[in-house]
């Protein structure tokens, strides 16, 4: 008998506070016209000063939990995506444990920068088609408005917050149907934040997002393209048979690009971008939450997912919903 994971519930969250292009235009020199164009984003959510990664993770964690309809108990591996971790240790994941209630499951964070959903996907599926596990949190939970320089007007513009769930069981119906994760770490100095805790020469600087982005651009464009070839040939399936694309949320021309290479209109793609801007490990699943809730995923579809972030790391899953 074939295991699969299968996806059984969903959450999100997006903090209150909007900022938007114009206000960000008023202290870099920058203008919405500008963002707009180069990036497809108009505004992102900015997490109010007592929200950290593991409050917002509660929040989706919990949406995820009662549509799947199952006790925070029947959970028995947490895995969290962030940049933005509460602590160095202990990590997000034990402590997203702890406000769940969750006494049983085995919990860790992974470090993958905006592939972080696709990476956390892979692993749940190992887990889960070995039997190591049988039901599976994943979380992605990003502050980036705290790593960004405001002053840099090259980063600033991209980034927003939020946190997003899904939960994934063993079941003998189709699910995840595979999964694509690579890294190469030659990038670092085109998309790199340091950890200025760790460093012995402390400077401002060493604390936010540093990216050479058209260097950025150039890569994520050529690597997704083949992250979609990988993925086709995998499973034996023409373009054709993806109902929808769920990309990272980077930047419009990207996903454009993407969503050419696999001959779909833009309907088929679910964007989030505009409205929460580039949220890191938590936007490839905000956007299939975001889907799933208003209805335009429904069960039985095909969902491909990609990511590219710093590492570089890039990934994808193809999901029969
Ligand atoms: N407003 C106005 N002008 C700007 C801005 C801005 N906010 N930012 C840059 N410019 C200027 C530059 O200074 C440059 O001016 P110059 O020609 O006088 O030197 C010009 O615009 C062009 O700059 P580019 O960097 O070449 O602009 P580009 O079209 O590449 O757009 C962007 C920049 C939006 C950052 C794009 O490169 C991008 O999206 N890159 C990929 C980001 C990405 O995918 N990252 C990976 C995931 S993130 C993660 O893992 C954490």
């Amino acid at each position: 008998m074939t295991v699969y994971a299968k996806v059984i519930g969903t959450g999100g969250y997006l903090p209150e506070a909007i900022k938007t292009n114009e206000d960000i235009s008023k202290t870099v020199d920058t203008s919405d016209e500008w963002i707009f164009e180069r990036t497809g984003i108009k505004k992102r959510h900015i997490a109010a000063d007592d929200e950290t990664a593991s409050s917002m993770a509660e929040i989706a964690a919990k949406q995820a939990i009662e549509a799947a309809a199952i006790d925070a108990n029947d959970i028995d591996l947490i895995i969290v995506s962030t940049g933005t971790p509460d602590n160095v240790y202990p990590s997000t994941a034990c402590l997203l444990q702890h406000r769940l209630g969750n006494k049983k499951a085995v919990a860790f964070d992974i470090q993958a920068a905006c592939s972080g959903s696709v990476f956390s996907l892979d692993i749940a599926t190992q887990y889960i088609k070995s039997g190591a596990a049988k039901t599976v949190l994943i979380v992605g939970a990003e502050i980036c408005s705290r790593i960004v320089d405001w002053t840099d007007r090259g980063t600033c513009i991209l980034f927003g917050d939020g946190a997003a769930a899904m939960l994934l069981q063993a079941s003998e119906e189709a699910g995840v149907l595979s999964t694509h994760i690579h890294s190469d770490g030659g990038f670092e100095e085109l998309l790199k934040c340091p950890n200025p805790q760790a460093a012995s020469d402390k400077t401002a600087e060493q604390g936010y997002i540093s990216m050479k982005g058209n260097e950025v651009f150039k890569v994520a464009v050529n690597t997704l393209g083949k992250i979609v070839d990988e993925t086709l040939t995998a499973n034996n399936l023409d373009k054709s048979a993806i109902d929808w694309l769920v990309p990272h949320q980077a930047n419009s021309r990207i996903i454009a690009a993407t969503a050419k290479k696999l001959k779909m209109s833009m309907e088929q793609v679910v964007l989030t971008l505009e409205e929460q801007g580039n949220t890191s490990s938590a936007s490839v699943l905000l956007a299939f939450n975001t889907a799933v809730r208003d209805g335009r995923i429904q069960r039985g579809q095909v969902v491909l997912l990609e990511a590219f972030g710093a590492g570089f790391t890039w990934g994808s899953a193809l999901i029969k919903y």
